[in-house]
This record gives C-alpha cells, sequence and structure tokens, in this order.
C-alpha cells in the first residue's frame, strides 16, 4: 500500500503574513489525519515563518524549486542545504510552469531532483503532456521522455523517496481535470516506465495527480489503483478547501 500524498503548490501567491493566516486556519483542520502525508510548498519567503507553525502539526514543508548547485556565486538561488535548513522535507521540480516559462530541460530537472536527494529531501518531479502533444497522439512519448530525463541521476536504492508528480498542462489552472479514466491511463504507463527504470521499488514510488484538483473530484481521482495523491494549485489556497482534499475519503459522492 502506497501511503496518500496531498500536496499544496501555491506557487507565487500569499505573502509571508498570509500564508501565517493560512496555516492557523488549516493546521487545526487536519490534525488527527493520519492515513496521508499533508505537504504544503508556500513560496520561499513564508517557509520559515508557516513552517514552525506545521511542524506541531505533522505537516511537511516544501519548497518549489531550488538550484542544482550546492553553493557558490549564483545570485538569486537558494540551495537544497538552504532548504534543509528551514525544515524543508520535500520539494517540487520540473513544473509545467518552470519548464515552459522559465526554459526548464529534462536535464536541469535531474540535475535538480539529484541536489535534493544528496541533501536528503525528497523531490516531487512533475510531468505531463500540452493539449497540443495530447491531440496528436503524443502523450505516452513525451511521458517516457520526461521520466527517462528528469529522473536520470535517482539512484536505484533512493527510487522511493521520490514522488512523481503527472500533471497534464491542459489542466493546470484551466478547471479542466483529467476525468479519472484518463489520468489513470496515464499514472499506470508511468508506473510501467518506473518498474523499466527501478524494478522493484516502483510499485512503492508515488504518483500524484495534478491539474485542477478540487473537492468535488479529489475521491473520484484518489479512488484510482495507480493515483496515489494530489498536487493542488488554485484550490489549496483556501485553508478549507485544501483541508477538504486532504480528507479526500469524506468527499465520497461529492462530485454526484
Ligand atoms: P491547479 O494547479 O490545481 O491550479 O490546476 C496544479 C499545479 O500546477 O500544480
Amino acid at each position: 500500500m502506497r501511503r496518500p500524498i496531498l500536496a499544496a503548490n501555491w506557487k507565487m501567491h500569499k505573502t509571508a503574513a498570509e500564508a501565517l493566516d493560512f496555516a492557523y486556519a488549516f493546521a487545526p483542520r487536519v490534525d488527527g489525519a493520519t492515513h496521508a502525508d499533508v505537504v504544503v510548498a508556500p513560496p520561499f519567503t513564508a517557509l520559515d515563518r508557516i513552517g514552525r507553525v506545521f511542524a506541531g502539526h505533522g505537516i511537511a514543508l516544501a519548497a518549489q524549486n531550488v538550484s542544482p548547485e550546492a553553493e557558490g556565486a549564483f545570485t538569486g538561488e537558494v540551495s537544497a542545504r538552504m532548504l534543509v535548513d528551514l525544515g524543508c522535507r520535500y520539494a517540487i521540480v520540473g513544473h509545467s510552469e518552470r519548464r515552459t516559462l522559465f526554459g526548464e530541460t529534462d536535464a536541469l530537472v535531474a540535475r535538480k531532483a539529484a541536489a535534493l536527494l544528496a541533501a536528503g529531501i525528497r523531490p516531487i518531479v512533475c510531468v505531463g503532456e500540452t493539449l497540443e502533444q495530447r491531440e496528436a497522439g503524443r502523450t505516452f512519448e513525451v511521458l517516457s521522455a520526461q521520466v527517462e530525463g528528469s529522473l536520470a541521476q535517482v539512484p536505484r536504492e533512493r527510487a522511493e523517496d521520490l514522488v512523481l508528480a503527472y500533471e497534464p498542462v491542459w489542466a493546470i489552472g484551466t478547471g479542466r481535470t483529467a476525468t479519472p479514466a484518463i489520468a489513470q491511463e496515464a499514472h499506470a504507463f508511468l508506473r510501467t516506465r518506473l518498474v523499466a527504470r527501478f524494478a522493484g521499488s516502483a510499485e512503492r514510488i508515488r504518483i500524484q495527480y495534478g491539474g485542477s484538483v478540487k473537492p468535488e473530484n479529489v475521491y473520484d481521482l484518489m479512488a484510482q489503483a495507480d493515483i496515489d495523491g494530489a498536487l493542488v494549485g488554485g484550490a489549496s489556497l483556501d485553508p478549507v478547501a485544501f483541508a477538504r482534499i486532504v480528507r479526500f475519503e469524506a468527499e465520497k459522492g461529492a462530485s454526484r
């Protein structure tokens, strides 16, 4: 059994003070939720402040990015060691916004994932096809190449520390969620790629779905065999909505 992992990706939202308001509203709502790993990825600037609140509630802190470099003259960058120092247990790498808006390649994502693992942080590596690629029948080819390239530096013995996030680009921030069947098809395919890469450990790697996850659709997505969690953007900005997503079992029937 893979332990569910529900993660909030706030992107470039919330000041540290706003993040603290969220933390105080959210933490009590998920106290006692022992069925899943709960992760929040605020902007770098809020990590320290909300990490102190989350620490007492078993909520894991995540960064949204990291430098592939360990240290040095890299103005504006943040290293994995600095994230460890703030209590980060996870970091998102290879999000489609970073790939498309900031030119990140699979090779760079692979280096970032390696830097995180070396520092003891679990990478949440994002992959996903665009609408154009899906309509051209290239989804599996694109996912295959992203998995191979982005995970190139993950040693087999560290495979279980990895979280893979399937985020179809056409579903991100669009309100157009992949149906559970479409998502499961992609997740099952990704699992075959993980098996090819990591053999037996692949069964223990968690694959999150991301793209317009809401309280209303989370249960049906999580009911799929290879969907082990969710990476949530828009709906995670609201403490009530994200707490409902964390307690996805209670949302059974919400979409009907
Ligand atoms: P969304 O974003 O939930 O707002 O679609 C998901 C993501 O980009 O991680």
